[in-house]
């Protein structure tokens, strides 16, 4: 049985999308928030899954606050570390404690729009073509190796709200895949390059 711990910050959703699959041979030791107000919490908790907040405002540096969460973290031993919408920008120190078992979700196609506002970015930029990427997470924000990415149309009309939702919905199918991947030995990031064995004619989890 692999182990997941999952970060989040508020809603949750890829969180839930992810518990919701049920992935053979996954097991979620524990759901962590840096918000003790984070709505995601609620679900894990019907789930019967363990949840636990490190609150970032109770600690006086990025270290500390990264240091308490690794702590809070490696207590469940976990084989994977899902960044699901965790908004926190995290040391290099954390980065590299967990380097090729930490993945994180960003909704754009990395490398365009890493950061914030990325629907928005992507509708002022004119793109006809948007989406979301699974990707390891490196030191260096939003940058890491591509494990999956799926790509939504940018419509006529849209607006932040609606391209978001058309994301969301493509996050929730690609998050539970990589995480499926990973569970089942054949994702794996050697040299900073993701590996995904099975691929045959995308390699490189286009969908
Ligand atoms: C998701 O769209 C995720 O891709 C994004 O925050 C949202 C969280 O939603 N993450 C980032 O922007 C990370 N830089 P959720 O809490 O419902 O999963």
């Amino acid at each position: 049985m692999k182990k997941l711990v999952i970060l989040i910050s508020g809603r949750g959703s890829n969180m839930e999308a992810i518990i919701r699959a049920q992935i053979p041979g996954a097991e979620v030791s524990a759901v962590i928030a840096n918000r003790p107000d984070a709505e995601g919490l609620a679900f894990a908790v019907d789930q019967g899954i363990v949840t636990q907040v490190v609150d970032h405002k109770a600690y006086p540096s990025r270290e500390a606050f990264d240091a308490a969460l690794a702590d809070a973290i490696d207590a469940h031993r976990p084989d994977l570390v899902v960044l699901a919408g965790f908004m926190r920008v995290l040391t290099d120190a954390f980065v590299t404690r967990y380097a090729g078992r930490l993945l994180n979700i960003h909704p754009s196609l990395l490398p365009s729009f890493p950061g914030l506002h990325t629907h928005r970015k992507a509708l002022e930029a004119g793109v006809r073509v948007h989406g979301a990427t699974v990707h390891f997470v490196t030191p260096t924000l939003d940058c890491g190796p591509v494990v999956i990415q799926a790509a939504v149309p940018v419509l006529p009309g849209d607006d932040e709200a609606a391209l978001a939702r058309r994301v969301l919905e493509q996050e929730h199918r690609i998050y539970p895949q990589a995480v499926r991947w990973f569970v089942d030995g054949r994702l794996t990031l050697t040299d900073g390059r993701v590996l995904v064995q099975g691929e045959r004619a995308q390699p490189g989890g286009w969908t």
